[in-house]
């Protein structure tokens, strides 16, 4: 670890004030060096205050990564989160997988400032400018292929909880998008390796796009389709953060896929539930629940009824 990472975390971490002495003295380096270390964070958009006789008070903070801090912040998990970050990449989702492939650890996180061919389901692109939180965590769950939808919905109730944390409601759309004042801010995106012989999956790469800050840039087409948390609610949320926070709610719901329960909270905050929606093939009802495996069902106007577990369902009333 370097100074400027070693500094930096002792900011993130401190209840109120470091001491620039101490951390000198802990480095083994000069309070002079400390010093400009603090200067270089400044520079990058910290505001740090020089509090008399206490030492250096962290004020606010841009997105800045840190995997120390990070790793405390989640060392009560029981899972060993791993920290890969990446200013640009083609997809998060990718370089998991070319990973998990290569034998990465489940609980690796790949983080991503950007990118370049950002994805989302059914082949779409997935729009990706930098200042928003994108990310894949790469799970070894063993779980069958039949679940894989159960992932995408859990993955999307963490979400809905974690941005609960930060006093954000948000609701979920079938199944794998989350909507703020009817437009979308966040894309979930799991994919994975199926082991033919097992029947399940070798490992599954979850990847998770959250729209953060306001984008002066954003092509006109997608305005009225997508939004961003500091638009709807003018509050800029520190991405690490809450990915510290979706990291927490994940490993608890993951282990929630057996027994279904996750889907309490993916049924209360449903806005799919109750409406009619066209599925791709034109097939238009009512969304009336969910399966125990997150597929929705329409009802349909001859009242029988129909599972969707592939495609989208818009919602047209
Ligand atoms: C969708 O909207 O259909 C899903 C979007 C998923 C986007 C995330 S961003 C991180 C990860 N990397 C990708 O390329 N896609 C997912």
């Amino acid at each position: 670890m370097n100074l400027r990472e070693i500094v930096l975390s002792a900011l993130l971490c401190a209840e109120y004030s470091v001491s620039g002495a101490e951390l000198a003295a802990d480095c083994g380096v000069s309070r002079s060096a400390v010093w400009k270390v603090m200067e270089q964070l400044r520079a990058e958009g910290c505001e740090i205050e020089s509090v008399p006789h206490r030492g250096y008070r962290l004020v606010s903070h841009p997105d800045l990564f840190c995997e120390s801090y990070l790793k405390q912040a989640v060392r009560d998990c029981r899972t060993d989160w791993q920290f890969r970050h990446f200013k640009e990449l083609d997809s998060t989702n990718n370089l998991a997988k070319a990973l998990a492939a290569r034998n990465a650890p489940s609980g690796t996180v790949v983080i991503a400032d950007r990118q370049t061919a950002g994805k989302g389901r059914t082949g779409k692109s997935f729009y990706s400018p930098a200042g928003n939180l994108y990310f894949s965590v790469i799970e070894k769950l063993m779980l069958p292929i039949s679940d894989m939808m159960s992932v995408t919905a859990c993955t999307a109730a963490a979400v809905f909880l974690a941005l609960e944390q930060f006093g954000i409601t948000t609701q979920i759309k079938w199944v794998n998008d989350l909507f703020l004042n009817q437009k979308k801010i966040c894309g979930i995106l799991s994919e994975g390796s199926f082991n033919a012989e097992l029947l399940s999956m070798d490992y599954l790469v979850i990847g998770i796009g959250i729209n953060l800050r306001h984008d002066a840039d954003c092509p006109e087409e997608l305005q009225s389709i997508i939004t961003d948390l500091e638009t709807e609610t003018g509050k800029r949320i520190n991405k690490y953060d809450l990915l510290i926070e979706i990291l927490k709610q994940l490993e608890i719901l993951l282990d929630e896929i057996p027994t279904h329960s996750y889907l309490d909270i993916y049924t209360k905050n449903s806005c799919t539930l109750r409406h009619t929606v066209r599925t791709d093939d034109g097939t238009q009802g009512i969304a009336i629940g969910f399966t125990e495996d997150a597929g929705l069902i329409i009802e349909l106007a001859d009242g029988t009824e129909r599972i969707l577990r592939t495609g989208s369902a818009t919602v047209i009333d």
